[in-house]
C-alpha cells in the first residue's frame, strides 16, 4: 500500500462517520510566539478543543503536516524523520470513548488490515497525585472489542516503563495500563509540568508487534512501550478533557477527543515492513540517491535516511514560505540542508544534485499538497541555492576543523625550552573553544549543532554555552532565543497575550493610515509582556510620528468596539481589498478574518488566525511604543507595551 492509498482510506473512513476533513495547516503556526513549528495535528486545534467553535462543526478530520525539529539527531533508525504527516479526528465536544475505540479499532483492523493477533494496546493508569482516575472504560471497551476479532485480551498493569521491563507481558495479556509517562497527553508532557491553563487528558495508544526478539540494552523484558524496535506505536486516541488549573485539574466545558497517528509508520506496517524509508512516499528518493552515489541503501542507512528525511523537511518547509536562514524557522532549513550536504559527501553524490531529489520528493506528494507543485521553482531553486552556498565553504571549513582538532587532542608544552608534547593533554577529553565554534560559523556557515555532530565523531566536545554567549553579543536576535521558544513549544494564550494580538491590529491599522499602504506585516512576535511588530518601510520613523501612532491606536482601544470572525475562502478573502493580510502561502484554503469596529466604524480588517479579544473594552492598559528600529533592508521594527500603570 502506499502512503496516498492509506491517507485516502482514513479521510474517507472518517467522513463515512460524519467528520469533516480539513486541510492541513501550514507547518508554521501562525500568531503563535512560542513555537516555531507544527509538531501535531491537534497543535492548530487548540482554540477549538478550548471551546471556540470550528467553522466546520463538532467531527474534524485531516492528515497535517508535522515538523519535530527535536528529532533531527534521532534521523537515522527505521523509524524517526523530522517531518511526517499525522492524520487525526477530533470530536469536539461530540463522541466519546465509546465510539472513538471502536471506530479507530476498526480503521486498522478492518481497513488497513492489521493481524489483530499483532496488535496492542495501552491505557491510563491514573495519577493519584493529580487526582485523575484509572481509565477502566477505556481498557473495557478495548477488551470487547478485541474479544470480538477474537484474540486474547487480558488487562495488565505495568506502571511506568522502568516497571514494565522488569515485570515484562504474561501469556493472553493485550491490553496494559501505563502511568503518565507513557499514557497521558499534553503539549507539555505529564501533569506535574503542565502549565495552568494548559490542556490535556489520559490517553490511549496502539502498537504492532514485528515479533523481532527482544534487546535487553532497552530492560529486562519487553513490553509496548519499550524502545528495542520489536513494537512500533501507530496512533493515539488522547481523551482530552482536562485543564490545568492553579489548584489542579478541572473538567473542560466539553469532553473531547484528539487522535493522530503517523501516516508513513502506519503504512509501513501496513505493508509489513519496519522501515518507514520503505514507504513509497520516502523510497522513490531513497532509490534516486541510490542511483546518484552508485551505492546501496541497505550499507549506508544513516547516510541515506538523514539525506532523505531533510530533503524533504526542506521541500515541505519552503512550500510553506520557510526559506533558509540564520534566525528562527529559517535556521532549521538551513541546518537540515547543510547536514544532507555533509551526508551526501560521504555518499559520493555529485554536487547540485539536492534540487533533483526534492523534485523526487515533489512529484510524491504534489497531488495532495497542492501549494508544492504551485511553488516547484521556487523550492528547488531555494535548495539549489543553499548547496551551492554551503559547498563553497565545506571544503575548507572542513580543512579548517581538522587543523582546530589537531590543536585542541595535541598540547604541547615547554620543557627546558623545548617544544614537546603534553602526555596529559592527550588522555582528557578536550573542548572546542567557543571562538572556534564560532568562527566556524560565521565564516564557514557551520550550524553549531553540525560543529557539534564533527567533533564527536572526533572524540571531541564543543564549549557550546561559550558559544551562545558570543552569538548573543553578535547578534541581538540569536537563534538561542528561538531554541529556547521551541523548548516552550507552548502558545500564549494568557488574557495579557491575547491583548496584545488585538493591539497588533490596531497598530498595523495606525501605520497604514499614518504612514500609507506601503506598509504591510513582515512578522510578529509576542510575549505576555510586549509586541514586537516588522513592517515593509523604507524609513525611520520620527518620533513626533510615533505619538500620533500611539494616539491613534489609543483612540482606537477608546470606542470599545466589537472584534468579530468570519470564516470564507481563501482566494475569496487575498481579492478582497479591505483585507489587509501577509504570508497568504501559510494558510489553509479556508481562512479566518478578524473585523474590528461596527459596520460604519470599521478600525481593522485583517488575515489572521487568533486569538483575539472579543470586544475593544477588553484592552486594559494604555498603549505605548517602546522603541522604533531598523530590522532589516526596507523592514521597520516597532516593540510596544500595555502600560497599566497609570
Ligand atoms: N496529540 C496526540 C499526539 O500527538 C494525538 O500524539
Amino acid at each position: 500500500m502506499t502512503g496516498s492509498d492509506i491517507r485516502e482510506k482514513y479521510l474517507a473512513f472518517m467522513t463515512a462517520k460524519g467528520h469533516e476533513v480539513v486541510p492541513s495547516a501550514a507547518l508554521v503556526p501562525d500568531n503563535d510566539p512560542t513555537t516555531l513549528f507544527t509538531g501535531s495535528g491537534m497543535q492548530p486545534m487548540v482554540p477549538y478543543l478550548l471551546g471556540e467553535s470550528h467553522p466546520k462543526g463538532v467531527r474534524i478530520a485531516d492528515s497535517q503536516k508535522c515538523f519535530r525539529a527535536e528529532d533531527i539527531s534521532e534521523v537515522g533508525d527505521n523509524s524517526h524523520t523530522t517531518f511526517f504527516e499525522m492524520l487525526g479526528n477530533w470530536s469536539l465536544g461530540d463522541y466519546f470513548k465509546e465510539e472513538q475505540i471502536p471506530w479507530i479499532a476498526s480503521f486498522y483492523l478492518d481497513e488497513v488490515g492489521l493481524d489483530p493477533e499483532k496488535f496492542y494496546v495501552t491505557a491510563f493508569i491514573g495519577d493519584k497525585v493529580a487526582g485523575l482516575p484509572k481509565d477502566e472504560e477505556a481498557a473495557n471497551l478495548w477488551a470487547d472489542v478485541l474479544g470480538k476479532r477474537g484474540v486474547t485480551n487480558d488487562a495488565a498493569e505495568l506502571g511506568s516503563a522502568d516497571d514494565a521491563s522488569k515485570r515484562g507481558m504474561k501469556a493472553g495479556e493485550r491490553i496494559f495500563y501505563y502511568d503518565a509517562k507513557e499514557n497521558w497527553w499534553s503539549r507539555a508532557g505529564v501533569p506535574a509540568n503542565m502549565p495552568v491553563g494548559e490542556i490535556g487528558g489520559g490517553d490511549s495508544e496502539m502498537f504492532y508487534d514485528f515479533g523481532t526478539d527482544h534487546d535487553t540494552k532497552f530492560g529486562e523484558h519487553c513490553h509496548p512501550a519499550c524502545d528495542c524496535g520489536r513494537f512500533m506505536e501507530i496512533g493515539n486516541s488522547v481523551f482530552m478533557e482536562y485543564i490545568k488549573t492553579e489548584t489542579g485539574f478541572e473538567k473542560l466545558p466539553a469532553r473531547n477527543v484528539d487522535f493522530g497517528g503517523g501516516l508513513e509508520r502506519i503504512t509501513a506496517v501496513a505493508n509489513g515492513n519496519s522501515d518507514v524509508f520503505k514507504v513509497d512516499l520516502l523510497w522513490s528518493v531513497v532509490e534516486q540517491i541510490e542511483r546518484l552515489s552508485g551505492k546501496k541503501y541497505q550499507d549506508h542507512l544513516e547516510a541515506f535516511r538523514v539525506i532523505t528525511d531533510h530533503i524533504r523537511g526542506a521541500v515541505f518547509m519552503i512550500g510553506d514560505g520557510v526559506m533558509p536562514g540564520n534566525t528562527e524557522q529559517g535556521y532549521f532549513v538551513r541546518r537540515l540542508l547543510r547536514r544532507a550536504v555533509r551526508f551526501a559527501d560521504v555518499l559520493e553524490i555529485p554536487a547540485g544534485e539536492f534540487k533533483n531529489l526534492a523534485e523526487s520528493v515533489i512529484v510524491k506528494y504534489k497531488d495532495h499538497y497542492t501549494n508544492l507543485a504551485t511553488k516547484q521553482a521556487e523550492i528547488t531553486d531555494a535548495i539549489e541555492k543553499e548547496e551551492t552556498q554551503f559547498r563553497k565553504t565545506l571544503e575548507n571549513g572542513l580543512k579548517q576543523f581538522n587543523k582546530i582538532s589537531l590543536q585542541v587532542h595535541v598540547q604541547t608544552k615547554e620543557v627546558d625550552g623545548k617544544k614537546v608534547i603534553d602526555q596529559e593533554s592527550a588522555t582528557t577529553k578536550k573542548a572546542i573553544s567557543a571562538q572556534n565554534a564560532f568562527d566556524l560559523f560565521t565564516t564557514f556557515g557551520f550550524p553549531i549543532e553540525l560543529t557539534e555532530e564533527i567533533a564527536t565523531e572526533k572524540e571531541l566536545v564543543v564549549d557550546r554555552g561559550g558559544f551562545e554567549k558570543l552569538m548573543e553579543e553578535h547578534k541581538e536576535k540569536s537563534r538561542a532565543g528561538a531554541e529556547q521558544k521551541f523548548k516552550g513549544g507552548l502558545a500564549d494564550h494568557s488574557d495579557i497575550a491575547v491583548q496584545y494580538h488585538t493591539a497588533t491590529h490596531l497598530l498595523l491599522a495606525a501605520l497604514r493610515e499614518i504612514l500609507g499602504t506601503h506598509v504591510h506585516q513582515a512578522g510578529s512576535n509576542i510575549t505576555g509582556e510586549r509586541l514586537r511588530f516588522d513592517f515593509t518601510h523604507g524609513e525611520k520613523v520620527e518620533g513626533e510620528t510615533l505619538e500620533r501612532i500611539e494616539a491613534w491606536v489609543n483612540n482606537a482601544i477608546a470606542t470599545k468596539g466589537k472584534v468579530t470572525i468570519e470564516t470564507m475562502a481563501k482566494d475569496k478573502a487575498e481579492n478582497d481589498k479591505t483585507i489587509e493580510g501577509s504570508f497568504w502561502e501559510r494558510y489553509p484554503d479556508e481562512v479566518k478574518v478578524y473585523t474590528i469596529g461596527g459596520e460604519d466604524n470599521i478600525i481593522s480588517r485583517e488575515l489572521c488566525g487568533g486569538p483575539h479579544v472579543k470586544q475593544l473594552s477588553d484592552i486594559t492598559g494604555t498603549f505605548k511604543i517602546k522603541k522604533e528600529s531598523s530590522s532589516s533592508a526596507g523592514v521597520r521594527r516597532i516593540k510596544a507595551v500595555l502600560d497599566v500603570e497609570q
